[in-house]
């Protein structure tokens, strides 16, 4: 298959050049060889490649940025995604994207499926909601993958990254103990891209492609707080360096930002696991996944231990 890749430089796009299988061909841009808010540059570049599939993995992810930057979050996050998607139909081909757990507004306490009504409630939720809505609209054949608190080794940084910088020169941190969701690791959600692309273009004759909206984040649910006490956790047993002490409960209220944020973002992965065949994986393997990737990168653990 041959598969156009966007933001090849985040967390996710890092991780999906590590893990499609390797028979297809992934031709993969950065913002400095396809920048999504250039339209003509999308189609000239479809207009190359004519991709079998388009996987977006790029997007304005900078939630409370986006509050003073309305129309860049939505030239990249909605109108590029549907720039994309009419151009992959009219070469009937697949596309799949990546959306947020930030189309909802967080009030449910149990988790969200994905026929659940969306209200998001800043700019970058509601720039993404209009991308998923350009994508049905605009490709037959898409699938629509909505995460959660992604991080990994790739991209300029996350909240994993951000813990275990403050954690190295602080002893003290303050974390919202308020807001409960799933973290998720890149490569586990690449993983479950790699399948869905399978499922959307099926090689055997009379199966049915997987067309759709789906839920996809690791398994289980947390506050910021008990991730943050866990990232230390692992990261100690690894030999990341910590100056840290201790982490402290603190509530949203304390720690005003710009952009709103769902109090309970939990996605329920039901849908998805019976299409994939497994439920995802429990968010502390992720976690110790990356990590233990991380330390390698960072020479405290030798390439060669498992
Ligand atoms: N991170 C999360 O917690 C989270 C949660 C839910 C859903 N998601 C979704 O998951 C997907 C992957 O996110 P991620 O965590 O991998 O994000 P990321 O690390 O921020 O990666 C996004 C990539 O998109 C690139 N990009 C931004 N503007 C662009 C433009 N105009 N043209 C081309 N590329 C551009 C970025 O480049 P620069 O670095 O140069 O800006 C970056 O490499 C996104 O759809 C995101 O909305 C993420």
């Amino acid at each position: 298959m041959r598969i156009l890749l966007t933001g090849k430089d985040g967390q996710l796009g890092h991780d999906l050049q590590v893990q499609l299988s390797p028979g297809h061909e992934v031709i993969a841009y950065g913002r400095d060889t396809l920048d999504l808010e250039n339209t003509e540059a999308i189609h000239r570049v479809i207009e190359q490649v004519r991709p079998q599939v388009i996987v977006n993995a790029a997007a304005y992810t900078a939630v409370d940025r986006a509050e003073g930057e309305p129309d860049k979050a939505h030239a990249i996050n909605a109108r590029a995604p549907q720039v994309m998607a009419t151009a992959a139909q009219a070469l009937q081909s697949a596309m799949v994207h990546v959306s947020t757990d930030y189309v909802f507004d967080g009030q449910q306490n149990v988790p969200y499926q994905e026929e659940d009504d969306t209200n998001p409630l800043g700019t970058y939720g509601y720039s993404k909601l209009l991308g998923e809505q350009g994508v049905r609209q605009g490709c037959d054949r898409h699938v629509i993958v909505r995460t959660a608190w992604v991080y990994g080794v790739g991209g300029k940084g996350s909240f994993v990254k951000t813990m275990l910088r403050l954690g190295a020169e602080r002893e003290e941190l303050r974390v919202v103990v308020d807001q409960v969701g799933t973290p998720t690791w890149s490569g586990d959600l690449a993983q479950a891209i790699d399948q869905f692309i399978a499922g959307l273009c099926p090689d055997l004759p009379g199966q049915q492609p997987v067309v759709g909206t789906y839920h996809f984040t690791n398994s289980g649910a947390i506050s910021w707080y008990d991730f943050a006490v866990a990232i230390f956790e692992e990261a100690a047993g690894l030999g990341f360096p910590l100056a840290l002490k201790r982490v402290i409960p603190i509530t949203t209220a304390e720690y005003p930002t710009p952009a709103r944020r769902p109090a309970y973002s939990v996605l329920s992965g039901q849908k998805t696991a019976a299409v994939l065949g497994a439920p995802a994986p429990h968010w502390r393997q992720g976690l110790r996944a990356m990590l233990r990737q991380l330390a390698k990168y960072e020479g405290l653990l030798s390439e060669e231990s498992s």
